[in-house]
């Protein structure tokens, strides 16, 4: 039985930060993000969007009422849960409609879990052909202002309906899980912004990814060669780039102009969105199948997913006949193409401004101007619960 991706879309928010002008802001050559990081625009999440917000926003897109009776399971990865306790998943449940017979949970591993996600949901289906199940990616990459990290923010969620006799991109069962304790990368419960060791990052990332892939290739006596493309976790577009650059060895010429064509296709996306953490890589596999030719049915994706800490996987997607008719390119570059600028001002205030609470330990949040009437946002507390709406209610 064939399990995987029946159907995908992402949200990102309404408002970004232009490359050009934060580098001018930093006295920093703009070519530096532009080319040597690789980023030309960054969405900014504004306060009435969070990572439930953005989920359900990008699974109310793609779902009908028909998944919604289906969809027997909810994972929601994230690295920047808003509760120590209630997972998202119960959330997004609610504000989409779900049916109530539904197993909801969350999962964290930086910006791995969305791939344990998918894992977890193959199994599921596995013993269960006629269920479906939500894996939402969602989450808010923030460095802070004049940090290392601050062109490599982003915000955004990827849902993806995982099911038997997918349309979209059928998932292989052999993949190669890599776990090492490391700290490159890490958020303590007390930090809103993430502590990062830049270098040490790049330089495990790339260790996972050949630590990975080696032990693919030994046990599945894989090669390069037997992919079509290469799709990578981009936490910044240059860092695919690295990862491709790892491998090169092992390519011919004639794979080496192939994987560097289909990785401009695959980080389309990704340049104008910034880092969204767990949902990433699935970004890219979105752009990829979205704004290049189509690719031929059977034609096999490797993938590699990574999260600092440290979690890596390899794993294959395999490309279903006529998946481009269930994509929803329109309205994803609308989504990017109405955007509104954010003036710098404008950015280091919403970085800067922490939620005002009253005196009982309560947000009250007015829907604001940078919101898209269609989406769901956040609106504030009542009684420390948290409030969501659609912001045109
Ligand atoms: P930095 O110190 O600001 O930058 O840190 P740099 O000095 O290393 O320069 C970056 C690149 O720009 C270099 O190229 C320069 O040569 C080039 P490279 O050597 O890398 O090929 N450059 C220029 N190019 C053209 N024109 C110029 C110019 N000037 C310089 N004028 C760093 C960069 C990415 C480390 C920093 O932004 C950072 O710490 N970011 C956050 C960490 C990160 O994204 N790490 C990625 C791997 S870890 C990961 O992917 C996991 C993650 O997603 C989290 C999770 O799992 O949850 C982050």
């Amino acid at each position: 039985m064939k399990i995987g991706i029946d159907k995908i879309g992402f949200y990102t928010p309404p408002t970004f930060v232009d490359m050009v002008e934060l580098a001018e802001a930093r006295d920093v050559d703009p070519n530096k993000y532009l080319i040597g990081i690789g980023q030309e625009k960054m969405s900014i999440a504004t306060k009435n969007y969070d990572v439930v917000a953005m989920a359900a926003t990008a699974a109310d897109n793609i779902l009908t009422d028909e998944d919604k009776e289906k969809i027997d399971m909810i994972l929601f990865a994230t690295e920047t849960g808003i509760d120590q306790s209630k997972s998202g998943a119960t959330w997004v449940h609610d504000l989409v409609g779900i049916q109530p017979f539904a197993r909801s949970v969350e999962l964290k591993q930086a910006c791995y879990s969305a791939t344990a996600g998918l894992q977890l949901a193959m199994g599921h289906i596995a013993l269960h052909p006629e269920s479906k199940v939500l894996v939402l990616a969602t989450d808010i990459a923030k460095y802070g202002l004049n940090t290392g990290g601050e062109p490599t923010q982003g915000a955004g969620a990827v849902a993806m309906l995982l099911s038997a006799n997918p349309r979209i991109l059928e998932i292989e069962k052999e993949s190669t899980a890599y776990t090492k304790d490391i700290d490159d990368f890490w958020r303590p419960n007390y930090s809103e912004f993430a502590f990062v060791d830049g270098k040490y990052s790049n330089e495990a990332y790339l260790s996972t990814l050949t630590a990975s892939w080696n032990r693919y290739k030994a046990q599945y006596q894989a090669q390069l060669s037997d992919f079509e493309a290469l799709l990578f976790h981009v936490p910044y577009t240059k860092m695919g780039r690295k990862a491709l650059q790892a491998l090169e060895d092992e390519m011919d010429e004639a794979g080496t102009t192939r994987f560097d064509s289909y990785y401009e296709t695959a980080i389309k996306y990704n340049k104008t969105v910034g880092n969204i953490y767990t949902g990433s890589l699935y970004l890219s596999l979105i752009s990829l199948l979205e704004q290049g030719e189509e690719l031929p049915a059977d034609a096999r994706l490797g993938m590699f997913s990574y999260g600092s800490g440290a979690v890596g996987e390899f794993f294959v997607g395999k490309i279903q006949t006529n998946y481009k008719n269930y994509l929803r390119k329109s309205s994803h570059e609308d989504l990017l193409n109405k955007r509104k600028q954010l003036t710098i001002e404008e950015y280091e205030n919403i970085l800067s401004t922490p939620l005002e609470v009253d005196e009982t330990g309560d947000i009250l949040l007015d829907v604001d101007e940078f919101v898209s009437s269609e989406d769901f946002v956040f609106v504030g507390t009542n009684g420390h619960r948290r409030q969501y709406q659609r912001a045109n209610n």
